[in-house]
């Protein structure tokens, strides 16, 4: 049958292989389809912004464009976030932890801000980098817990200092001080780890009962959660090199820069009031 049908049509005069171009005319739908698409496109260069010029464009007549379009989405947001933001600004840390409102709205205006200043070395979640950055998500604080040291820390900054003992202490008090750590980490010092301890004046520091000392940011060496790790090695090296020692080869570092200049009094709380809702936040 499509053989008779097309011996009827007359061809254009081109074969190859014994395949006729026939010069049937295109089909109603593709006929309709192809004006309809000039229509369409006529109304698009009318309703919007389409033909580039040497300096400028069509704008067309909506005056509708992506990037305005995007203004105003950030600006309707902007206007849902403002009254939130005075708000924050006039209450205190405790008010805004003490609504349950204003602190989720507290947690999601600082997920940027946490992210870009923080995160970098505290990871996303305040869970911290082994031996390099401190853990935030937790109730073990180097330098206190409450809303006010926590504030101190942004703010300021801290530089934890410990003396090297390589040199003071001869190789067989620095390993009996190690494992007096060892031991008191898990709760089974001695006595004579005690005395060693204090006669080498570590006790100046990480207080009598080794559970450190907030004011200089002393760890507490009994409870098993370390900073600069967990081995017999990592607490020797510590003793031998200290902490942020100029000049000590091999000292362990840990510097935390001070946000008071870079960031306002309110993202200050605001980040306050996120570290503290980590899960360690302490009342005094
Ligand atoms: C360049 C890396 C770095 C950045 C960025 C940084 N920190 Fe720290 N942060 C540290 C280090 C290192 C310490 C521990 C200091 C020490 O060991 O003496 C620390 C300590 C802290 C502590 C004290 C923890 C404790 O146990 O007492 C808090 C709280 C803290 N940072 C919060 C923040 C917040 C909030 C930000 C973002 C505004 C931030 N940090 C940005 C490196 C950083
Ligand atoms: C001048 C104060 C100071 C003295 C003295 C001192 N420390 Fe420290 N020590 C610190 C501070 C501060 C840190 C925590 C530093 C940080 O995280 O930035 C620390 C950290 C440590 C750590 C690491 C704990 C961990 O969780 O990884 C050990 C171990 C330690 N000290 C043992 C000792 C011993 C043993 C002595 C005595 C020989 C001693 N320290 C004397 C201030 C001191």
């Amino acid at each position: 049958m499509a053989e008779t049908n097309q011996n009827k049509v007359p061809d254009t005069g081109h074969e190859w292989d014994g395949i006729r171009e026939l010069t049937n005319p295109p089909p109603r739908w593709w006929n309709i389809a192809f004006i309809m698409s000039f229509v369409w496109l006529v109304a698009y260069i009318i309703i919007y912004p389409s033909i580039p010029l040497v300096n400028d464009y069509t704008k067309g007549v909506t005056g509708w464009t992506a990037l305005q379009e995007y203004k105003d989405a950030v600006a309707a947001n902007d206007a849902i976030r403002a009254p939130y933001i005075a708000k924050l600004e006039k209450m205190s840390a405790e008010e805004i932890l003490g609504d349950q409102e204003m602190k989720n709205f507290a947690n999601s205006y600082t997920n940027a801000l946490f992210g870009d200043r923080c995160a970098s070395c505290h990871g996303s979640n305040g869970q911290g980098v082994e031996k390099m950055f401190p853990v935030l998500n937790d109730d073990d604080w180097l330098y206190g817990g409450t809303l006010q040291d926590i504030t101190d820390t942004i703010v300021d900054g801290r530089v934890g200092f410990m003396s090297a003992f390589q040199g003071q202490l001869d190789e067989a008090e620095i390993g009996q001080l190690a494992d007096f750590v060892m031991n008191v980490s898990s709760g089974s010092a001695t006595q004579a780890g005690w005395d060693a301890y204090n006669n080498a004046g570590c006790s100046g520091c990480h207080g009598e009962d080794a559970k450190g000392n907030k004011w200089v940011g002393a760890a507490n060496l009994t409870d098993g959660i370390w900073r600069f790790g967990s081995s017999r090695d990592d607490v020797l090296k510590t003793i031998k090199f200290g902490v942020n020692q100029d000049g000590v080869k091999g000292t362990q570092s840990g510097v935390m820069p001070g946000f008071g200049e870079m960031l306002s009094a309110n993202d200050i709380k605001l980040l306050t009031i996120r570290v503290w809702s980590l899960g360690g936040g302490q009342t005094e």
